[in-house]
């Protein structure tokens, strides 16, 4: 487990933020945490357990004290396993806007160790671009925009989603 030496701790709280590769019993919170944001496409609760059994090593969760209060789920694309494709990310409404999900990021991508990472957004959605485009910049890497899913892949009641290609991302130079 790694401390998150840049979050932001609440005044006065004591409370010890960490961040550490998510186990099966997580699988619960992130279902949780997900469905909460009212933001994110949920899964099943079965696919969040089952994620973190087959895809821990490219995701991440934060916990405050013991309690998981964030999470990003990723994984190496099969067929560019240079690249590290970021599925979702949502932090619990209480522990926003202290850096959990940047902190989650760093530390994910520093123990990948891939030099791009992509993910997608839906145009509405103003704090994921911020939260990558400070990804890219901390990692001195170029974010590429196209489109990638449509009304045809995801109906018309979905928004579209533009893939966000960051990289060759500088691991050993943050800024
Ligand atoms: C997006 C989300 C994960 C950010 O979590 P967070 O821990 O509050 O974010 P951080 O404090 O680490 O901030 C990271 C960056 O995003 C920016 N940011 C965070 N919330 C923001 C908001 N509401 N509007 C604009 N920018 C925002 C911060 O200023 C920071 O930018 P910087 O690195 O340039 O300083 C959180 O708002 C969330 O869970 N949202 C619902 C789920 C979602 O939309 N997930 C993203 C799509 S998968």
């Amino acid at each position: 487990m790694s401390a998150l030496g840049s979050i932001e701790p609440e005044t006065g709280s004591g409370a010890r933020t960490t961040t550490s590769v998510p186990t099966t019993a997580d699988g619960v919170a992130l279902w949780k945490i997900a469905t909460a944001s009212r933001a994110l496409d949920v899964n099943s609760r079965y696919a969040y357990v089952l994620w973190c059994r087959d895809f821990a090593a490219t995701s991440i969760v934060a916990r405050l004290d013991d309690r998981v209060v964030g999470f990003v789920t990723g994984y190496l694309r099969p067929e560019r396993p240079d690249t590290l494709f970021v599925w979702q990310v949502a932090v619990d409404e209480a522990a926003r806007g202290r850096r959990a999900a940047a902190t989650m990021l760093d530390d994910l991508v520093a123990r990948v160790g891939v030099p791009y990472l992509e993910t997608t957004v839906t145009d509405d959605n103003a704090a994921s671009l911020a939260m990558f485009s400070g990804l890219a910049e901390r990692t001195g890497a170029p974010m590429e925009r196209t489109a990638l899913f449509g009304p045809a892949e995801l109906g018309a009641e979905h928004d579209p989603e533009f893939l966000y290609r960051i990289g060759p991302m500088h691991l050993n130079d943050r800024r």
